[in-house]
């Protein structure tokens, strides 16, 4: 296969990045994933929209590609003869000298990957998973998607540790999100409920997604905020993403979820999300 790195379709083993890039000295970048089906990228728009105000909120350059994407991502696709899986989009400020603002005229980074996996075929679509309860410890521009991933690769490696799949977040004011997804949960009522955007969490391509298909398949879906106790007693919890689509929520912490099984509501959400993506 091969990626993409400042202008250039590379084998991987080709692709060197400066020891002085600012992603890798400072964390400054900003990156998008997309899930890929039957060769298509899902919500191809709404995650460029991401990446142009992640760009914009950041103030790291607009790399020269910029309008040429859609074209370098079908490519990446067909080189790596991508049927089912993912694209990763990575932007950095660029190399220079170790300095914290660098130049207005570094060249800005951009890196795309593809990797095949059928996320639809995941046991755990069916299963659910197990996650820790953790204490949101990141920054207050979590609506930016940027590389500094350390609180969620802590939290995860953690949960990992555990015996547990992944983790969801919460601060005092309640579930913010999860550790790479957005948190859902069914009310008694059968409502969806998720948190409202803010500066607190990331406003999920897939989230935006499944909220639409809920709505036009009559679910009430509400946005509001979520106690810890609430999501709790929730008979049905889920996260949305790229990578984990629809994905039931079973165990949080010492608590079972329902009845320790996929939901109703969310198997139904599953079904709308998989019918629409395929
Ligand atoms: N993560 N919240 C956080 C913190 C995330 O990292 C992600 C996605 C989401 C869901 O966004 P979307 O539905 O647009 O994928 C919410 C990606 C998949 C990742 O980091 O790999």
């Amino acid at each position: 296969g091969e990626l993409f790195l400042n202008g250039r379709y590379l084998p991987p083993e080709q692709a060197t990045v400066s020891a002085f890039d600012r992603g890798f000295l400072f964390g400054e970048g900003i990156y998008e994933v997309w899930l890929v089906v039957g060769r298509r990228l899902v919500d191809l728009d709404s995650h460029l929209s991401r990446l142009d105000r992640s760009l914009r909120e950041t103030g790291i350059p607009v790399p020269p590609e910029r309008a040429a994407l859609p074209t370098i991502l079908a490519e990446i696709i067909t080189r790596n003869a991508i049927t089912d899986g993912f694209i990763y989009l990575q932007i950095t400020s660029g190399a220079g000298e170790r300095n914290f603002t660098g130049e207005a005229s570094t060249r800005p980074t951009l890196l795309i990957l593809a990797q095949e996996k059928d996320a639809l075929a995941a046991p755990a679509l069916q299963s659910g998973i197990a996650v820790d309860l953790v204490p949101d410890i990141r920054w207050l521009r979590r609506d930016i998607k940027t590389i500094m991933l350390l609180p969620q690769v802590m939290a995860k490696k953690a949960a990992m540790a555990h015996g547990r799949q992944d983790a969801i977040f919460y601060d005092s004011t309640g579930v913010t999100e999860g550790a790479s997804a957005n948190v859902f949960i069914v009310t008694a009522q059968g409502d969806v409920v998720t948190r409202a955007l803010s500066h607190e969490l990331l406003p999920g391509c897939t989230r935006n997604r499944v909220m639409i298909l809920a709505r036009e398949a009559g679910l009430t879906v509400r946005e509001e905020t979520i106690t810890v106790d609430a999501l709790l007693a929730a008979p049905e919890v889920f996260l949305t993403s790229a990578t984990s689509l629809v994905m039931p929520v079973v165990r949080i912490g010492d608590s079972t979820i329902g009845n320790g099984q996929r939901g109703a509501t969310t198997q139904r959400l599953q079904q709308l999300y998989l019918n629409y993506i395929d």
